[in-house]
């Protein structure tokens, strides 16, 4: 399934704290009162805002294939997290229209989508292996798929292919208008967001995500075609792992892939403290980060790996000097966490949930989620099914989790849901 690795399953190691010598003794006070004194209200390294200017504090909600979709963001979003990303989505599955690549299992496009006014701004999120595949999907997801049809998609993808990534722009915009006219900025995505970290094998036997940190020449001709097709006012990012594996040769192909990103004008790359042969198995490392951020002072780098709860966001920002944190499983079940970053910025203490919030949420998300699975043959069962996942994560704030994560595991339905909830959330 997706990114995951069956990461919340035998292939993950439990939370513990990354590789970091010291970062334990970090005041996370201390770090939001500077980044406030220093960068002002939120806290955000200016450089990030002049890109997106509602990028507004150093932390975001990362792509995690299987849970980020809107109603999880939008959930996230009315806790304070600024902005999201989408779940990565296969170059194929979008020029596709969503049905060929169903093996692959990386979430409907439906689910990744803006999802109305309240999921923005949201960072799209794709990843594949044909340069011209994803020039077309990077071109599909900025115009929302609206203003061609799947064929014509499919059809630019042929013509960037046989043209030269080089002079893709002009076969881009010709005829069709260029979308931004057509697709008020406030629906469209932030920013196109390449994924070179992902560490599923079904994803990277087919050359794609983590796989190009082995093949540093392809994921440069893919990060090239993909900052050619997007309009130059939609920044263009990228996900990597800090490395394959731990040997020097993969190392330099991750130096000379991260160097080669800026110079082919992507606004920034959100390193991962793991390397791809790693999955999710064992601590991230932070001392990698924080090389690349001391030796390239002048790039804006942003940081993932073992961030799990909002203390680990400011040691993360201190320890590293990153501009922004990636939070990812620290998430799952636990928008507080961005509520609570706020706090710290804002110069209160952390607040935990009460029941009656943990209740309210449970409630929203289960809604929302109903909204989206709309399109779904049974959308309840559908959205019960979806739902059980993040109940158990969710039972971990309450004080009888262990019974309370059983009461979600055979829900069917929103009555069902209620049920759990007005026994234990009342
Ligand atoms: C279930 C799951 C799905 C993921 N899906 C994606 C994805 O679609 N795109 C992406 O860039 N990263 C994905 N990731 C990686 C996370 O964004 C993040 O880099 C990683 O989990 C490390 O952070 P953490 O240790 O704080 O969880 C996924 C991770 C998990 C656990």
């Amino acid at each position: 399934m997706g990114c995951q690795s069956n990461s919340l399953g035998q292939n993950a190691t439990a939370p513990s704290f990354a590789i970091a010598d010291g970062a334990q003794e970090i005041d996370p006070r201390k770090v939001a009162a500077d980044l406030v004194a220093r960068f002002g209200p939120g806290g955000m390294d200016p450089r990030v805002k002049a890109h997106i200017p509602g990028f507004d504090a150093p932390f975001f909600q990362a792509g995690l294939a299987g849970y980020s979709d809107s109603a999880m963001r939008i959930i996230a979003r009315r806790h304070g997290c600024p902005i999201c990303v989408t779940e990565a989505l296969l170059d194929r599955t979008l020029l596709d229209g969503g049905k060929g690549f169903a093996k692959a299992d990386l979430g409907e496009i439906h689910d990744n989508v803006p999802g109305g006014d309240e999921d923005h701004p949201l960072i799209g999120q794709i990843m594949g292996s044909d340069p011209a595949e994803m020039a077309a999907a990077a071109i599909k997801m900025i115009e929302q798929g609206k203003l061609r049809s799947n064929k014509e998609y499919r059809k630019l993808a042929e013509q960037i292919g046989a043209s030269g990534i080089r002079d893709q722009a002009s076969v881009a915009s010709s005829p069709i208008p260029d979308a931004q006219s057509l697709i008020p900025a406030e629906l469209g995505f932030a920013a196109i967001d390449v994924n070179l970290a992902c560490p599923v094998k079904k994803i990277s036997k087919k050359s794609r995500g983590g796989h190009w940190l082995r093949e540093p020449a392809g994921a440069i001709e893919i990060l090239r075609a993909v900052r050619e097709a997007v309009p130059a006012s939609i920044p263009v990012t990228v996900k990597m792992r800090r490395s394959y594996d731990d040997t020097e040769e993969m190392k330099r192909n991750f130096m000379y892939l991260f160097d080669a990103a800026y110079d082919l004008g992507c606004a920034w790359v959100v390193v991962h403290g793991r390397t791809v042969e790693q999955k999710y198995v064992g601590p991230s490392r932070w001392d990698p980060l924080k090389q690349l951020v001391d030796r390239n002072p002048e790039r804006i780098v942003m940081g993932s790996g073992d961030v799990w709860d909002v203390n680990q966001i400011f040691r993360m920002i201190a320890y590293t000097g990153v501009s922004g944190v990636s939070v990812a499983r620290g998430c799952i079940g636990n928008p507080w966490i961005f509520r609570q970053a706020r706090d710290l910025l804002e110069g209160r203490e952390p607040r935990e949930p009460t029941i009656a919030e943990q209740r309210a949420v449970l409630e929203q998300h289960f809604e929302l989620a109903l909204a989206v699975n709309k399109s779904f043959r049974d959308p309840e069962l559908h959205t019960a099914k979806n739902m059980r996942k993040f109940g158990i994560k969710f039972a971990a704030h309450h004080p009888q989790s262990q019974e309370v994560k059983k009461s979600f595991i055979y829900v069917k339905s929103l009555d069902d849901w209620r049920v759990a909830l007005d026994q234990w959330y009342s």
